[in-house]
């Protein structure tokens, strides 16, 4: 049963649009708290509808991402100037499937297996760059993504400070197992300040926090198990 509701939960999570009113008005994991991994996946043709090039400095002008999460990176990159000094900049962001499929497949080409290549890149389909909520940064000194950007200045103020933000560190050292990803300090995930000051505090991945919303929602709301097992 639980696993039942797990699956609808994410199913809906995995179509961007989050919402239970059919089984509940109340049960809303709400805002940009969507959750696009392997296992919970973005059709070909979705596209989110307010993405706008953040006013940042950028590395491209094609640049674009969720207005939201733009007008947040703005303030965490304006944040990192004034408290510190930092130059931080942005390097991609919203990807469309078929721009992800492309970046898999030199990926695949480079390392030679799919399960070598989907440590580094998300299959199509499955990126949350196609969410248009996550952000990979760097800094002008070091634009590379490469794991040593965490152990720059700028990377371990991103890591202590984006939570402010809205922002995670999705990525994190000793998370592959869960996450499936290899360490990326640079790749920051938009869900707004209220979860992201949950996680930051909780220091799990945004699969665990995710499961455990949903375990407190059926705890507060146990007639949710009786519209599953109808
Ligand atoms: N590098 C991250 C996992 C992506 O391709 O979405
Ligand atoms: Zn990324």
């Amino acid at each position: 049963m639980f696993s039942k509701l797990l699956a609808l939960i994410f199913m809906s999570l995995s179509l961007g649009n989050f919402s239970w009113h059919a089984a509940s008005k109340e049960v809303s994991l709400g805002g940009n708290l969507f959750l696009v991994n392997r296992a919970y996946t973005l059709d070909s043709t979705y596209v989110p509808q307010d993405l706008i090039k953040p006013d940042v400095l950028l590395t491209n002008e094609d640049i674009t991402m969720r207005r939201e999460a733009a007008q947040a990176l703005k303030e965490l990159f304006d944040a990192a100037k004034i408290e510190q000094g930092m130059t931080l900049h942005a390097i991609s962001g919203y990807r469309s499937y078929y721009t992800q499929k492309a970046i898999f497949n030199r990926k695949l080409n480079s390392v030679g297996s799919v399960a070598r290549a989907q440590k580094y890149v998300a299959p199509a389909g499955t990126s949350e760059h196609q969410l248009g909520l996550a952000m990979d940064i760097g800094t002008p000194k070091k634009s590379g993504l490469t794991s040593s950007f965490g152990e720059t200045v700028e990377g371990q103020w991103v890591a202590k400070n984006a939570h402010r933000f809205g922002y995670i560190i999705r990525y994190k050292e000793g998370w592959e197992e869960i996450t499936g990803y290899n360490y990326e300090p640079w790749h920051i995930r938009y869900v707004g300040k209220e979860h992201a000051q949950k996680i930051f505090e909780q220091d799990i991945p945004l699969e665990y926090y995710v499961e455990q919303l949903i375990k407190d929602k059926l705890q507060s709301n146990p007639d949710l198990y009786e519209v599953l097992s109808e």
